[in-house]
């Protein structure tokens, strides 16, 4: 039975990988950080808490990482906890740097010190390009990085430090430069799930208007459940190596949210109006990412469009609210 330790194990993505890779027959171990509010810190988990082995630990924690790693020996380890919210960054950033950039050292010398013979997967993210674009419209994995958040600027530490590890020590670390990814269990203050669920609280009676920032912003958005998919095949892939994982179609925020309300019956132009809070100092505009390289390594398809990821978030709302 092969091993794997999730950090972010309760996050989006990490729930999804969890149930992906114990449907494969994995045990599969995860860290929680301690909260004084428990209750709802595992709420995506909960399903499946019974055949998980989730520990405390923190990324900021390094003695924490290399006990549990001793002790677990994983063959893979996926590195998926971070502070993610890229305008939060703005308000967090020596917080947002230390877990993102300086939690993936911490766990990559525990890595290195305790069992080097794993595997490592870490979540970079599509922030990292920030406006720089291939003049056929798309990035992909030779397109420079030159992030314009926090969060993009910390995400691209921990992508050239993964580099540094798997040439420097000869480890087996891999990134996935994952474009954005949604799913019902997105945190609900980024923009598809805040969408999903205010316009669903505008058809129940429940709000009048929905605030957003930026609508002309264009983003490739795929399903979570798809992406961890693709993150099992990259660190299973023979090589360590760098992939993109995207959908290669884009559409703006307001292409979203016209999907969404168009949906329930709604003009969005009746209810949404734009609060400068949700602006960010510096925006990242467009993203639309090229996959030939990860398609042409393996055999991997999406099982959701665009559409029935956003209408399976708007019906989740309709049943939860
Ligand atoms: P998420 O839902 O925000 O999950 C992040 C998880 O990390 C949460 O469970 C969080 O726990 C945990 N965490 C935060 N700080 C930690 C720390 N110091 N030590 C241990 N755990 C900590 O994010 P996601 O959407 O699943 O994304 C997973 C990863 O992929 C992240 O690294 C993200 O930056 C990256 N990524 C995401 C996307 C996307 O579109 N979703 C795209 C590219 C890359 P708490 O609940 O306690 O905060
Ligand atoms: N969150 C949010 N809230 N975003 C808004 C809003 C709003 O009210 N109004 C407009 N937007 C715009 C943002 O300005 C951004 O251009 C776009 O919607 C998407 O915002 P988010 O959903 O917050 O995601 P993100 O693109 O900033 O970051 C996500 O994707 C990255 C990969 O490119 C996160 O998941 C990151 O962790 C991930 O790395």
């Amino acid at each position: 039975m092969k091993k794997a330790f999730i950090t972010g194990i309760g996050g989006q993505d990490g729930s999804y990988l969890a149930e992906y890779l114990l449907n494969l027959g994995y045990e599969v171990h995860g860290i929680v950080r301690r909260n004084s509010v428990p209750e709802h810190q595992q709420t995506r988990i909960d399903p499946i808490r019974h055949h998980l082995h989730v520990s405390y630990g923190d990324l900021l924690d390094i003695s924490g990482l290399e006990r549990l790693l001793r002790l677990i020996q994983p063959d893979e380890i996926y590195n998926l906890a971070a502070q993610s919210h890229v305008r939060i960054s703005f308000d967090i950033p020596h917080f947002t740097s230390q877990v993102n950039a300086l939690g993936t050292l911490n766990l990559l010398e525990a890595f290195r010190n305790t069992c080097p013979g794993a595997k490592f997967y870490q979540a970079s993210s599509s922030e990292m390009f920030g406006n720089e674009i291939d003049e056929d419209g798309y990035q992909r994995e030779t397109t420079s990085f030159k992030p314009v958040s926090p969060y993009g600027c910390s995400k691209l530490f921990a992508y050239n430090i993964v580099h540094n590890y798997r040439n420097a020590y000869k480890l087996h670390a891999t990134n996935g430069i994952l474009f954005n990814h949604e799913s019902p269990r997105r945190g609900i203050n980024f923009v598809t799930n805040k969408v999903a669920k205010g316009a669903v609280m505008i058809k129940k009676g429940q709000a009048k208007v929905l605030e957003l920032g930026n609508m002309d912003a264009v983003r490739d958005w795929g399903h979570a459940k798809d992406y961890v998919r693709a993150m099992h095949m990259i660190i299973n892939h023979k090589t360590a190596d760098d992939f993109i994982v995207a959908t290669g179609q884009s559409h703006t925020v307001r292409e979203m949210t016209d999907h969404v309300f168009t949906r329930l019956g709604m003009d969005y132009r009746e209810y949404v109006k734009q609060n400068p809070i949700f602006l960010r100092p510096e925006e990242l505009s467009y993203l639309r990412g090229d996959t030939s390289k990860f398609n042409s390594t393996f055999d991997w398809k999406p099982e959701y469009t665009f559409q029935q990821m956003m209408d399976e978030m708007v019906d989740f709302w309709m049943g939860k609210l």
